[in-house]
């Protein structure tokens, strides 16, 4: 059988240009380009994913009679195959389900967990310091993973079609191959040290010792069989055969999950958080994840400003999003954790009482230091002088026929996880374990500190960044939307809403925009580099922000209900994604 080809990569949709409605150029000093992607459109349903095969894989689930869970369980599953580096079988994430008929919208957290015998301690030396490649490399970085478990969960509870059918894309595409991109050569170059450490990932990734070429075909026969098992009997994962071969795996290489571990994993459902913004109500992924918890305090901090008449990305408003930010960040440091484990204050964050307190204190003018917006010593900012960036997991979105929808961002944290794979299983495991705070103001990947409500304990679940959600406008489906980028993604979300919502753009037009990004600590606003025009740049300087250009960062989709019910879905410039919508 020939190895499955995608269109093309973003650059060639750039060049054959007729999806780019609009390149605009600003300013003379600084060149600033800003392109805008053209939406899919349809009145019928839309898939939106990270990759042109997965988005064919969940389209094909929906032209089968499916809805929107099975058109996004088969999308995540070749994720899995076609992303290796960003999501799988070896992770977990979180899925919100909007039903139409109700109005209802429910949350499935199926994150990973950390096993049994994992203490606050774990990543600390002799001399109790942190040591953060051990949260981040090999196989003690690695959580009870919850994808399979989760997507089994959401496939019972609401799918349609039966789950073999739904498994069986992803399970072709391993073992027939498929070319391998840019992107995915690129990712595989950037980890080749890393993935040659452990021979499994080795034997896939680096065939001959070599890091696998754009063009050339990845097949994945261990994987295949994986998901062949898996399509037969979900649960082989956790009591079978799989789950033998990961402890194994594990004991072989100073892992701590066991086949008790995998056997006691369980998703967990979760009402997700809702709050309103204007008309609309935001709904979102509660702790475990902090997505939903600071997107709303955004959105109840920046409040009635009128940020259109100020104009799409007016200094003025630029200002007041990096401020808001740094108040979101620090509180997240401070208060975000497993809500199973320790309480988080969710009402009081939310609280637009509280958002209206705390915005009194932000100076039109001039950009607070971290130290002002939260006390933190010298010691910690000193810290993040080096902090670098990290862009990973991969979110997918789902509309059916009938209007339900599937809005699902999941990971295996890092690029290529803990850059490990289960001997025998072709499934890449993640690090997840390093979204804990290891040490009380030790940032994680994502430069993100914490403390005590984000230790390491057992069972416990890491905290998250990850922030799908679903917009409803008089319990009708308004959009659907989410990115992955690790600490980056709550502000990407949070400014395509306000794209739709407040500046009237399209899909294409609200993913492609160009972002800013603040996290409270290191204290940078981080701007994308070609986005912003020169007086703009002046202005935020003038006001006190330290900016850092950056290249672009996320890989976000949506879907958005337009007024005459029309669908529009576009996936990310920045990634190699596409939108795809029923006739
Ligand atoms: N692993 C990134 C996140 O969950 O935020």
């Amino acid at each position: 059988m020939p190895p499955l080809l995608f269109r093309c990569s973003p650059l060639s949709r750039l060049s054959r240009s007729a999806s780019v409605i609009g390149l605009l150029v600003f300013g003379s000093v600084t060149p600033a380009v800003a392109a805008f992607i053209q939406p899919a459109r349809s009145d019928r349903d839309m898939v939106v994913s990270a990759h042109p095969l997965a988005t064919a894989a969940g389209s094909a689930m929906l032209r089968q009679g499916g809805n929107a869970v099975d058109g996004a369980v088969a999308t995540a599953l070749a994720i899995a195959v076609v992303e290796p580096f960003s999501a799988g079988l070896g992770g977990g994430g979180f899925a919100l389900w909007h039903e139409s008929e109700s109005g209802e919208v429910t949350a499935l957290d199926f994150r990973e967990r950390a096993p049994a015998t994992a203490g606050r301690d774990l990543y600390l030396n002799a001399a109790g310091e942190p040591q953060s490649q051990l949260s981040r490399n090999g196989h003690l970085a690695v959580g009870v993973p919850g994808t399979v478990a989760g997507l089994y969960a959401l496939h019972q509870r609401y799918g349609e079609l039966p789950w073999a059918r739904v498994v069986q894309p992803s399970r072709v595409m391993a073992s027939q191959g498929f070319v391998v991109s840019d992107l995915l050569a690129s990712e595989i170059a950037g980890n080749a040290e890393r993935l040659a450490q452990n021979l499994a990932a080795a034997a896939v990734f680096l065939p001959d010792g070599k890091p696998l070429q754009a063009g050339e075909v990845l097949r994945q026969s261990d994987l295949a069989q994986t998901l062949g098992q898996i399509a037969v009997e979900p649960q082989d994962f956790y009591e079978g055969e799989i789950a033998k071969a990961i402890a194994a795996d594990m004991q072989a290489n100073g892992g701590l999950i066991t086949q008790a571990d995998l056997k006691a994993y369980q998703p967990i459902w979760r009402d997700p958080i809702c709050g309103p913004f204007r008309q609309y109500e935001i709904c979102s992924m509660p702790p475990p994840s902090s997505g939903g918890v600071h997107l709303l305090q955004m959105l109840n901090l920046i409040g009635d400003t009128d940020l259109a008449a100020q104009g799409w990305h007016h200094p003025n408003g630029l200002h007041l999003l990096a401020e808001v930010m740094k108040i979101a960040y620090a509180d997240r440091a401070e208060h975000l954790g497993d809500p199973d484990f320790v309480e988080v204050p969710i009402a009081a964050l939310v609280n637009p009482a509280y958002a209206d307190a705390r915005r009194q204190e932000i100076e039109p003018q001039r950009a607070r230091s971290a130290e002002e917006v939260k006390a933190s010593d010298t010691e910690t900012l000193e810290r993040y002088r080096n902090f670098k960036e990290s862009n990973d997991t991969t979110h997918l979105t789902v509309v059916d026929r009938d209007r339900n929808a599937v809005s699902m961002t999941y990971t295996i944290n890092g690029r290529f996880g803990a850059g490990v794979v289960a001997a025998g299983t072709g499934i890449v495991l993640n690090n997840e374990m390093d979204d804990f705070a290891i040490a009380p103001d030790t940032p994680n990947l994502f430069g993100l500190v914490g403390g005590e409500a984000n230790s390491v304990a057992p069972g416990k679940t890491p905290l998250s960044s990850m922030t799908p959600t679903i917009v409803l406008e008089d319990s009708q489906l308004r959009m659907a939307v989410g990115s992955p980028g690790g600490s980056t993604i709550i502000t990407t979300v949070l400014q395509i809403i306000l794209n739709v919502l407040v500046h009237d753009m399209d899909a294409g037009a609200a993913v492609s925009a160009p972002r800013i990004h603040h996290q409270w600590l290191p204290e940078t606003l981080r701007i994308e580099q070609y986005g912003f025009d020169r007086l703009t740049v002046d202005a935020l300087e003038a006001r006190g922000h330290q900016l850092q250009f950056r290249r672009g960062w996320g890989n976000a989709n949506a879907i958005v209900v337009g007024p005459n019910g029309e669908l529009t879905g576009a996936a990310d410039l920045r990634g190699e994604g596409i939108a795809q919508g029923g006739r």
